[in-house]
């Protein structure tokens, strides 16, 4: 399959002035530079508005920024969500410590499927904004793949198919593969404590395969490796055919880009048109990240 790179990439022709965007693959993402996250003016934040719905996954190197001002950042795009499986931190109920410590081994660390946030919900979270504080020297990457690109690089006979679809979001399989009961019946990810409404994230949510961005317009396919289970309407067999392709398709790698953390990078994406996978290759090495999820809608 040949990938040609969509363009209109420079500051320019996006119309920026407050903020300098370098776009770190073809597909998707980009360094935005030249702004404190602490301190944005509203041209700035309605620049960085508009490169995250462009380049789906924005990153900010050496950012300096409190949870007091992570919380506030994160009011600028809207309501928080809530988290389906971790209470907050103290004193900051929005922020949730995903930490993983050097002596720690686990067989997951969480988020580590290709996974849309939280599409189990009835109004998944629309966009997550994760600071990295200490990140190992190596190993310890997120990957995000483009689903908007993965949509139309589709054929028009497969969208006919698909366009009339709602696929069955649950949490079955994560929470299985995942989440680790203790002896004192304690439910953990490493050292991160789940507290989860476990029967409503199970039962999920169907929504549609296919769903239109509402401040774009532009369609993605809503699907992923660790929550899509099902098709509305077609048995197992039938829907782990269309499933199981879309899967594949979903997480090709001309579709993707790679960061490797550094101390005090701060990412932000839109689950609307992204799927991201978290990697399990740093033991030996602490990764203290602190992430707000923004309230999102019903998908249409
Ligand atoms: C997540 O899946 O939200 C966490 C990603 C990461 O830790 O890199």
């Amino acid at each position: 399959m040949q990938f040609y790179p969509p363009g209109q990439y420079d500051d320019k022709t996006l119309g920026f002035t407050g903020i300098h965007a370098v776009p770190l693959a073809s597909a998707m993402g980009a360094e935005i530079r030249g702004v404190d996250l602490a301190r944005l003016s509203e041209q700035q934040f309605d620049e960085i508005k508009r490169a995250l719905f462009r380049f789906k996954m924005i990153y900010f190197r050496n950012q300096t920024i409190s949870p007091a001002e992570q919380e506030t950042l994160t009011l600028r795009f809207g309501n928080f969500g809530v988290d389906a499986y971790t209470r907050g931190m103290e004193g900051y109920q929005n922020i949730q410590r995903l930490i993983k410590e050097a002596t720690t081994v686990v067989p997951r660390v969480f988020g580590e499927t290709w996974h849309t946030d939280s599409p189990f919900l009835p109004r998944p979270p629309s966009i997550s904004l994760l600071y990295g504080l200490e990140v190992p020297p190596y190993g310890g990457d997120t990957w995000w793949s483009n689903t908007e690109l993965a949509y139309e690089f589709l054929s028009e006979g497969m969208k006919k198919l698909l366009a009339p679809l709602r696929v069955h979001m649950s949490g079955r399989e994560v929470i299985r593969n995942t989440v680790v009961s203790t002896e004192q019946g304690r439910k953990k990810v490493g050292e991160i404590e789940i507290t989860m409404d476990q029967k409503h994230i199970v039962e999920g949510n169907f929504h549609p395969l296919v769903r239109t961005h509402p401040e774009t317009g532009k369609k993605s396919l809503y699907v992923d490796q660790a929550y899509s289970l099902g098709i509305h309407g077609l048995d197992d067999e039938e829907a782990a055919a269309i499933l199981g392709y879309l899967k594949r398709h979903v997480t090709r790698e001309l579709f993707t880009c790679r960061l490797h953390w550094e101390n005090r990078t701060f990412v932000m994406w839109d689950n609307r048109s992204v799927i991201h996978y978290a990697f399990n290759d740093y033991d030996g090495y602490r990764r203290e990240m602190f992430r707000t999820i923004v309230e999102g809608e019903v998908p249409v």
